[in-house]
């Protein structure tokens, strides 16, 4: 089984889905932690409901950055995570936790990357940069993490139509709706091999 160790800062719609996916056999694998950033988050809330192991690592708990890290990376390994999946985890990641899972951190971002990512460009900031944009599609990218907002490697991507009157609101409900079968399904990939994730030899220690 692979143990996901789940990342969250907000609601965790996304984390819940892969939680009832992997409830119903969807997906092979075990959610065994959630670390929010948010004490208030609904993905603790959640985590707390579902009876995963959960805790609140942030700024204010681990005030220098490297402890942060080292923190964030040793909760990770106590529960034996094989893959880290951050679910609208609105922070980077530091370089001890990037170097470990070097190739095993996935992140969901609700567009067609490399197109409206990056530094602020999240949540429904990036759904009016798209119809602000007059773009016809946006979608869901499923990426590799690296030091960076949204610029590891791409490993799965759909696309949602974007609809002539669509507003911001209207266009990030059907984004999610996708993410929310899209995660698991990618996710599912990976554990049967259908994805490659590279290997740590393969993969770049800076990803
Ligand atoms: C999702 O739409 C996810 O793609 C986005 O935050 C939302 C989290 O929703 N992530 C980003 O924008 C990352 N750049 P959730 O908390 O309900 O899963």
């Amino acid at each position: 089984m692979m143990n996901i160790g789940f990342l969250a800062s907000h609601t965790g719609s996304n984390m819940q889905a892969i939680i009832d996916a992997c409830k119903v056999g969807d997906l092979q694998a075990s959610p065994v932690l959630l670390i929010s950033n948010n004490r208030d988050s609904g993905a603790l809330v959640r985590a707390k409901e579902e009876g995963i192991p959960y805790c609140c690592i942030n700024g204010k708990t681990h005030p220098n950055p490297e402890e942060l890290d080292q923190a964030i990376l040793d909760v990770m390994l106590e529960h034996v995570v094989d893959i880290i999946v951050l679910a609208g985890y609105m922070k980077k990641l530091g370089p001890k936790t990037l170097s470990h899972f070097v190739g095993r951190i996935l992140n969901i971002h609700p567009s067609l990357l490399p197109k409206f990512g990056g530094k602020g460009m999240y949540g429904m900031h990036v759904h009016e940069a798209v119809i602000t944009s007059g773009e016809t599609e946006s979608g869901v990218s499923i990426h590799l993490v690296d030091a960076e907002y949204d610029t590891g490697p791409i490993i799965a991507q759909s696309r949602v139509p974007v609809k002539t009157k669509d507003t911001p609101e209207a266009l990030a409900a059907r984004v999610l709706q996708r993410e929310h079968t899209f995660f698991a399904e990618t996710l599912q990939k990976i554990v049967t091999g259908e994805i490659m994730l590279p290997t740590k030899q393969e993969g770049n220690e800076t990803v």
